[in-house]
């Protein structure tokens, strides 16, 4: 874990265990499964579970997050690890991938997590209260599929990189038409050597 360990500690307190298995579960059977790069499995604290774990500080008090296009499990287990009292649904619909969300969830004991297979634009309108994402599909794209999912009022938070601001000029149409509404680009995690960037939109 080495200097990722203290800051570990402070995202996830007495449930870093929980991070901790999840982390052996990304290392052994996710990358065995080719869910994780080979690359990636020495990088998995820095790179993809606490700057996934801190998007926590974006959503409100036990409020209910979807995560389309979830994959291994990123952002939304770290973020249910995170914030046990945030009720987090898992959106995937390659089988594989949700079977092993139904396996490691079960493993970890998460039971502030619901994993459904399916794609994101099948699934029922305006059941949550926030919708989060992270490299599944490009800004005006993404909007078109997390707002309907999202309650009037609510919000989706997708995980963006340095080019967000340029997505959010080119796709402005798109978020519109999805019944989008005051974007906002921010960054979470200052306790990370990098910070991560989100964009966070209303639905009308
Ligand atoms: C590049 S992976 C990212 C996985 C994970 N979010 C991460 O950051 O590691 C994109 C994921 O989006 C899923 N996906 C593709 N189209 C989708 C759709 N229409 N609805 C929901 N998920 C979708 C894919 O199956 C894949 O697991």
């Amino acid at each position: 874990m080495s200097d990722s360990g203290e800051i570990a500690g402070e995202v996830f307190g007495d449930r870093l265990d929980l991070a901790k298995a999840y982390h052996d579960s990304l290392a052994t059977t996710a990358a065995e499964r080719g869910f994780i790069g080979p690359k990636e499995v020495d990088r998995l604290w820095e790179r993809h579970i606490l700057n996934c774990a801190v998007i926590g500080e974006a959503f409100g008090e036990g409020i209910s997050v979807a995560d389309i296009g979830s994959g291994a499990g990123l952002p939304g287990i770290p973020l249910a690890i995170a914030r046990p009292d945030l009720s987090v649904t898992l959106i995937e619909p390659l089988l594989k991938r949700s079977v092993y969300l139904r396996e490691v969830t079960q493993e970890l004991g998460l039971d502030n997590v619901t994993v459904i297979r399916g794609r994101a634009e099948e699934q029922q309108r305006g059941n949550f209260d926030a919708v989060t994402s992270r490299a599944v599909a490009p800004l005006g794209k993404l909007a078109g599929w997390s707002l309907p999912l999202v309650k009037h009022g609510g919000v989706m938070v997708a995980m963006k990189g340095a080019s967000v601001s340029d997505e959010l000029q080119r796709d402005e149409k798109e978020i519109a038409a999805a019944g989008g509404e005051d974007a906002e680009i921010f960054t979470v995690g200052a306790v990370l050597p990098q910070p991560t960037t989100l964009i966070r939109i209303v639905r009308r």
